[in-house]
């Protein structure tokens, strides 16, 4: 997929979606690891949806920056999704975890995952490629 292909007949352009992730970012609270994480949601609707990560003191609390995108989309009334971006800053590694790929298994498991390698260079991954056979209740709702 290049910048400016087609996801759901949305316009996707991982640049602008990782600028978006990034953004995001700026507002993570993460004073335990240092760790600032942004992720930018791209609905089917084509709104974009921020996410940071919000650490608390008892840290098993902590919540991912996907998870909160998730978690905000589902609250505003989208739980249909074409993509997401994922930035940890500069030079660091930024695939979500598999607790988050989980959740957004739930709504989109055709997802494009987006993020960038430690050299910069963007990455992108469907969903299903980064939680091959992830577990689906006869109730999950596939999007
Ligand atoms: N974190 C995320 O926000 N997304 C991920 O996919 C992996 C980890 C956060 C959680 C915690 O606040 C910090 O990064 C260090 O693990």
């Amino acid at each position: 997929m290049s910048a400016g292909a087609r996801a759901r007949g949305l316009r996707l352009d991982p640049a602008a979606l990782l600028r978006e992730a990034e953004a995001a970012r700026r507002a993570a609270h993460a004073p335990y690891s240092g760790f600032r994480v942004g992720a930018a949601l791209l609905t089917a609707s084509g709104a974009l949806v921020r996410g940071c990560n919000v650490e608390n003191s008892s840290l098993g609390l902590s919540i991912c920056a996907e998870r909160n995108a998730v978690w905000s989309a589902v609250a505003r009334g989208e739980q249909s999704f074409a993509a997401i971006a994922v930035s940890a800053g500069r030079g660091r590694w930024a695939s979500p975890c598999g607790a988050c790929r989980q959740v957004l298994s739930e709504f989109a498991p055709r997802l494009w995952v987006i993020w960038r390698d430690r050299s910069g260079r963007i990455l992108r991954r469907r969903l299903g490629a980064l939680l091959p056979e992830a577990f689906v209740s006869r109730r999950t709702r596939r999007g």
